[in-house]
């Protein structure tokens, strides 16, 4: 009976951004009833269409400047609704895009907008991809949303889906940027007040995503303050950026 209990519990818990995030949308799907478009844009955290889509392109200069070229296989790990893959397909870029979520609705809006390209829904932590197919993995605020050990596991996974020489770049939200503060600091307010937050929201450290990089086998480590606009718009969130070595 123990054994049954602390399977359950570990079961549970391994599936709680499945549940948290699934609980979101259906709560957006609910206040939105009647208009599907604002619903799965509201569902990834945008404010209004405009938004949806600027933020989208400002994803796509994030992934230029780090070497996205017509011709790619890219992988994007919690594709949400395609805020990156509609701006994607309104770039004009020419290659492989698979997206992957945990969220069935998400992924089927994605598809729908984006007939070309290929999106599942996948709950392990895990790329779905083969060994060395890919040139880039990029994820926009999913690590916010897991416990670090989640964070290493697709980093270590991540490592072996993509070929010698391919690129990690990912957003995360770090204390030390005061603009992240409002974040925390409406957390403290949930858990003061009802004693539990039904989001993770989670902040990490250059130091720890530097060690997990370098301890994968990772190279050529960099980050990116999220105030800083110097070769694409302000991200908001930092940005790591990491190469697996060797030439593709
Ligand atoms: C803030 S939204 C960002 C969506 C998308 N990356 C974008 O920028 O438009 C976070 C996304 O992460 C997904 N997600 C949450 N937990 C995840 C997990 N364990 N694995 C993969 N995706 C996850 C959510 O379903 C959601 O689509």
């Amino acid at each position: 009976m123990a054994s049954l209990v602390q399977h359950l519990l570990a079961r549970a818990n391994r599936a709680h951004s499945v549940r948290s995030y699934n609980a979101l949308v259906a709560r957006f799907r609910r206040q939105y009833r009647g208009d599907y478009d604002m619903a799965m844009i509201a569902s990834i955290g945008a404010l209004s269409p405009i938004e949806f889509a600027q933020q989208g392109d400002g994803h796509v200069a994030v992934l230029r400047h780090h070497g996205l070229q017509d011709g790619m296989s890219v992988y994007d790990l919690g594709c949400g609704s395609g805020r990156t893959a509609m701006a994607l397909q309104r770039s004009g870029w020419q290659g492989h895009y698979k997206g992957a979520d945990i969220v069935k609705p998400l992924v089927n809006y994605l598809k729908s907008k984006c007939p070309g390209y290929d999106a599942v829904v996948h709950r392990k932590l895990t790329i779905a991809a083969p060994d060395e197919s890919l040139d880039m993995v990029f994820h926009w605020s999913v690590f916010t949303h897991l416990y670090p050990e989640e964070c290493f596991l697709y980093m270590e996974d991540t490592f072996r889906a993509l070929k010698p020489g391919g690129r990690l770049v990912f957003s995360f939200l770090e204390l030390e940027d005061a603009k992240h503060h409002g974040v925390f600091d409406s957390r403290i307010g949930r858990f003061r007040k009802h004693g539990w937050s039904d989001t993770l929201d989670v902040f990490l450290h250059r130091d720890w995503i530097a060690y997990w990089g370098q301890r994968i086998g990772f190279e050529d480590i960099s980050f990116t303050d999220g105030t800083d606009g110097t070769h694409h718009p302000e991200f908001w969130q930092a940005l790591a950026a990491m190469t697996k070595p060797g030439s593709s």
